[in-house]
């Protein structure tokens, strides 16, 4: 068998897995989940011909990551989805150990796809820092998937590990822009920006971007877009300091803002989290047909000390709801896509202080005064006192994160079977965290309480 033909075999064995893989209790209601397996970045965001696009890394053979492929789901509304399968997988000498992260884009009725091609050298001694590994990048489109070397692995600037990758492209005044996150020799992160005429060739390289400071070793899947009056630029950093209150995960991934474009005289300064719970990362945006800056983000943190029982049960991690980003008072506001209240079931109020049962739901917290509590399902403790917000867990090594906070006026609460989504003041910020209970109780100490339990998207398997 070819190689190619072998691969499409393994997954569909693996994926033979699904109908017993779904029985288990902790699978997701409202969020993309692998099929089987595991799940990390999402990829290739876009909305083309009028359906959103949510391609994800996907190792379907291993529920704790092995090699990995670029799994696919469509849409057009954002909640009935269609598994499209495995549209790329291991099959050529640029990305043989590993189709990596990359972005789409699309123009018209083409949606070009670029990503990260890894592939690891054997027989030798080698760190896969400096040495060892090659990474490219690969030009491809969903007419048919086939696959043009654009950047070689030997062709980017000096200066750089083998730690270039995750490549993700618009298109600006006519011309198409890509950014890539590197890895330093003198073990910076960074981004290199490069420049072309035409998506699937010609790419030229224009310059570094990094902090005047260092931070952080390494910036994995970096983005640039237009959010209001400003340029953003989001970087998932890896080997930044811990602090207290915040960049409390092994690794992060938030934004810079600046007034600046980034073809100016550009330096990235002042980064924000997007997101203070123990599970975010790789986030990736989009801008669809309605003018809308839509975030989603893995549901995961690689090499952390916590676990997830579901692996043991096949499967491992989800994206989070597609969010819809906007710029007001010096920072990213960040709320859930409205298309998710159509899963909404009748409303409920509940009464502050009163114990209460459901499982999946979307709360709504308004009018809150001074000091607050919450426990979710049995396992989620949520208070806000003297300034701090703080969100406690006894989930497989999961315990405290926190927050500064002047004041807390509003919560909304995602609640989905194991992954709870929370927005704090109309999305100011967010705190995203994976949960295991089979409790359905839960208890709200204060404010104006409305429940909504929620049905399930439609996920259509072929
Ligand atoms: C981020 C990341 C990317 C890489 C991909 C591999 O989680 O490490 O940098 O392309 O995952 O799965």
């Amino acid at each position: 068998m070819e190689s190619k033909d072998r691969i499409f075999e393994e997954i569909r064995l693996a994926e033979e897995k699904l109908p017993l893989i779904n029985r288990d209790s902790f699978r997701q209601g409202f969020h993309l989940m692998p099929p089987v397996g595991w799940l990390n970045d999402p990829n290739g965001l876009c909305q083309c011909r009028g359906e959103y696009n949510v391609f994800f890394q996907y190792s379907p053979k291993n529920p704790n990551g092995g090699e990995k492929y670029w799994g696919h789901y469509k849409s057009s509304d954002l909640i009935r989805w269609k598994y499209m399968g495995v549209p790329l997988v291991t099959d050529t000498v640029w990305d043989a150990d590993g189709v990596y992260s990359g972005s789409g884009l699309a123009e018209g009725d083409k949606l070009h796809i670029f990503y990260t091609g890894n592939v690891k050298l054997k027989d030798g001694d080698y760190d896969y820092i400096t040495s060892g590994r090659q990474t490219n990048v690969v030009y491809s489109n969903d007419s048919g998937y086939e696959k043009k070397l654009l950047i070689g692995w030997d062709e980017y600037p000096e200066g750089y590990t083998c730690h270039i990758r995750d490549p993700k492209v618009w298109k600006e005044n006519g011309k198409y822009y890509m950014v890539l996150g590197a890895r330093r020799l003198d073990d910076r992160g960074a981004v290199l920006l490069y420049e072309s005429e035409r998506p699937d060739r010609d790419w030229r390289f224009l310059k570094e971007i990094t902090t005047a400071e260092k931070f952080g070793y390494m910036w994995e899947c970096p983005d640039v877009f237009r959010l209001g009056e400003k340029t953003v630029l989001s970087v998932s950093p890896q080997g930044v300091k811990n602090e207290e209150y915040r960049l409390q995960n092994i690794y992060q991934s938030g934004y810079f803002l600046s007034d600046k474009s980034i073809f100016e005289d550009y330096m990235p300064e002042g980064f924000e989290e997007w997101d203070y719970g123990f599970d975010f990362y790789a986030p990736q945006t989009f801008r669809d047909d309605r003018g809308r800056r839509i975030l989603i983000g893995w549901v995961g943190m690689p090499d952390a000390d916590y676990t997830n029982p579901t692996a043991e049960k096949g499967w491992q991690n989800c994206l989070s709801v597609p969010r819809i980003l906007e710029y007001k008072n010096g920072r990213i506001y960040q709320s859930p896509a409205e298309e998710l209240e159509a899963l909404r079931l009748e409303e409920r109020e509940i009464k502050a202080g009163e114990c209460f049962e459901a499982e999946k739901a979307d709360i709504i917290i308004t009018d809150i005064e001074g000091d607050f509590y919450a426990n979710i399902r049995e396992a989620v403790d949520i208070t806000y006192k003297e300034g701090i917000f703080e969100i406690r867990l006894k989930s497989f090594g999961r315990t405290s994160r926190k927050l500064r906070l002047d004041r807390l006026k509003s919560l909304r609460l995602l609640c989905d079977s194991s992954v709870i989504e929370i927005y704090i003041n109309e999305g100011e910020y967010v705190m995203t965290s994976m949960f295991y209970t089979k409790s359905r109780s839960s208890l709200i100490g204060s404010g104006r309480i409305r429940l909504y339990e929620m049905k399930n998207m439609e996920v259509c398997y072929r």
